[in-house]
């Protein structure tokens, strides 16, 4: 998905790769806020409030792109990567251990 957005692709592919991002990290945060409700994750009501933020930059974004802003194909990658390493990579990260405790022996 982010390879179609480094290649400097045109609008429409460009707002398509936005959508599908928007889609997936929707499924994803829903699936992983069941996991950590599970998993008695003490840190779910900040961690949810992170994710209506992270939905509603995102929707700025397609909105901006969308208005043709002179928002950058180069600036709407560097925002949705730094989105997906301090997220994914960290935020999620938090809790890996509550489960790993839970779930994994
Ligand atoms: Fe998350």
């Amino acid at each position: 998905m982010l390879e179609t957005l480094a290649v400097g692709a045109g609008q429409a592919k460009v707002l398509e790769a936005i959508n599908l991002l928007v889609d997936f990290a929707r499924f994803h945060f829903v699936e992983e806020e069941k996991l950590m409700e599970r998993a008695g994750f003490e840190g779910l009501p900040i961690h949810r409030a992170q994710h209506v933020r992270l939905l509603e930059q995102m929707a700025q974004i397609e909105r901006h792109f969308k208005e043709g802003s002179r928002l950058t194909d180069d600036t709407v990658i560097q925002r949705l990567r730094d989105w997906a390493v301090d997220h994914l990579l960290a935020e999620d990260r938090k809790y890996a251990a509550t489960l790993t405790g839970k779930y994994i022996q």
